[in-house]
């Protein structure tokens, strides 16, 4: 089983395009406190490199492609997002990083909680610590 699996957004499509909706403890499976989206990064750079002590999120590709890199301090995984039909499902102990994000890329991510810094570790070895000492 995936440490981030990824969710099917049902594509209401017709003869004049597609609609997908969002929707609270249905295809997004929490409560929803925020969005937000990423876009116009800057070529070869990366983002994120870090983890969250109480978070849990779905993150959309909109336009363009952007690749993840989640790891549960055992297990790394890498997963390319390309489509906004699909959802990555993040929650738990996960370190996250987003890597090659393409020019046009258009990142919506749907989270459970409002934004706290406290909540992040942004310190791998920390990371680390935390994953061992709730193990
Ligand atoms: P950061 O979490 O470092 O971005 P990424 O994970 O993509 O590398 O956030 C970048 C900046 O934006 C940082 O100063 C915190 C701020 N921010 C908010 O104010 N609210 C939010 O919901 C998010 C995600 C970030």
């Amino acid at each position: 089983m995936s440490i981030a699996p990824l969710i099917s957004l049902k594509k209401m499509g017709d003869e004049r395009g597609s609609l997908v909706s969002l929707e609270q403890n249905s295809n997004i499976p929490f409560d929803i406190k925020r969005i937000y989206y990423i876009f116009d990064t800057q070529s070869g750079l990366s983002r994120g490199f870090h983890a969250h002590y109480n978070l849990e999120q779905v993150a959309i590709c909109m336009k363009g492609s952007v690749t993840f890199l989640i790891d549960d301090g055992t297990t790394k995984e890498q997963v390319t997002l390309s489509s906004p039909d699909v959802g990555l499902h993040i929650q738990g102990l996960k370190w996250r990083e987003m890597h090659d994000f393409s020019e046009d890329c258009v990142l919506m991510v749907v989270a459970s909680e409002l934004y706290d810094e406290s909540d992040y570790i942004r310190d791998y070895a920390e990371f680390i610590d935390v994953v061992e000492r709730n193990a």
